[in-house]
């Protein structure tokens, strides 16, 4: 299976991303809601939705923690803002998970009669990056436990990206089979990426430290 790659090519961090795949974690969405690009044209306004990792046990650092690595080993970020990185992440005075909380909400709306109908509203913060790029952060219930689990997702306009297919550009046309785009993120993108994972929960807050953590360690 085609994963998610980052790596350094050309003197810039590249994401190497799947954009076909069903069970990958990207997918492009219009007006929030995914296309079949296999299917149905990519068109202009599109966004891949990019449900972003940090960590993989086994494998270390994946996507999200790989940038900042790749970013410090290369001094598109230096070591001062990592310094600076670790203070915000250690002073976050509020979580995501403890501000918000998933709302059940009447009406007065019937369904057929004799159902009341009812909205459930879950709270998204959102932050907009560098070159039309935004993130998204959602908290949703946790599927086997008590308690909320919050999921970050980075959007990337379609016209962001080159396809590492022949064409450059996968706007106006559908995708290819097993397509692969490529991102180029900025530094100020990496950062922001890293610092909305450290706000999202008790637990990423201290899988984030860590890492920064260790990246510091590591390179010096
Ligand atoms: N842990 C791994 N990937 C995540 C994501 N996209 N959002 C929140 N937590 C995660």
């Amino acid at each position: 299976m085609v994963e998610s790659d980052v790596k350094w090519e050309d003197g810039k961090i590249v994401c190497v991303l799947p954009i076909t795949l069903p069970t990958s974690h990207i997918r492009v969405k219009r007006n929030d809601e995914p296309v079949a690009v296999r299917k149905y044209k990519i068109e202009e306004g599109d966004v891949l939705e990019w449900q972003i990792s940090y960590y993989k046990e086994g494998r270390g650092l994946i996507e999200a923690g790989k940038m900042l690595m790749i970013a410090y080993a290369h001094r598109l970020i230096n070591k001062n803002q990592l310094t600076e990185l670790i203070d915000y992440i250690n002073n976050v005075p509020i979580l995501f998970e403890e501000g918000f909380k998933i709302f059940k909400r009447k009406t007065v709306e019937k369904f057929l009669g004799e159902f009341e109908v009812m909205y459930r509203e879950v709270p998204i913060i959102h932050k907009n990056l560098d070159n039309g790029c935004f993130l998204e952060a959602e908290l949703k219930h946790k599927q086997k436990a008590v308690g909320y689990q919050p999921m970050l997702y980075v959007f990337i306009p379609v016209k962001n990206v080159i396809s590492t297919s022949l064409t450059n550009s996968i706007v106006g046309r559908k995708a290819m089979k097993k397509e692969v785009v490529k991102w180029y993120p900025t530094s100020r993108d990496v950062i922001e990426i890293i610092k909305t994972f450290g706000i999202l929960s008790k637990k990423h807050n201290r899988d984030i430290l860590r890492i920064i953590k260790q990246i510091e360690k590591d390179l010096g």
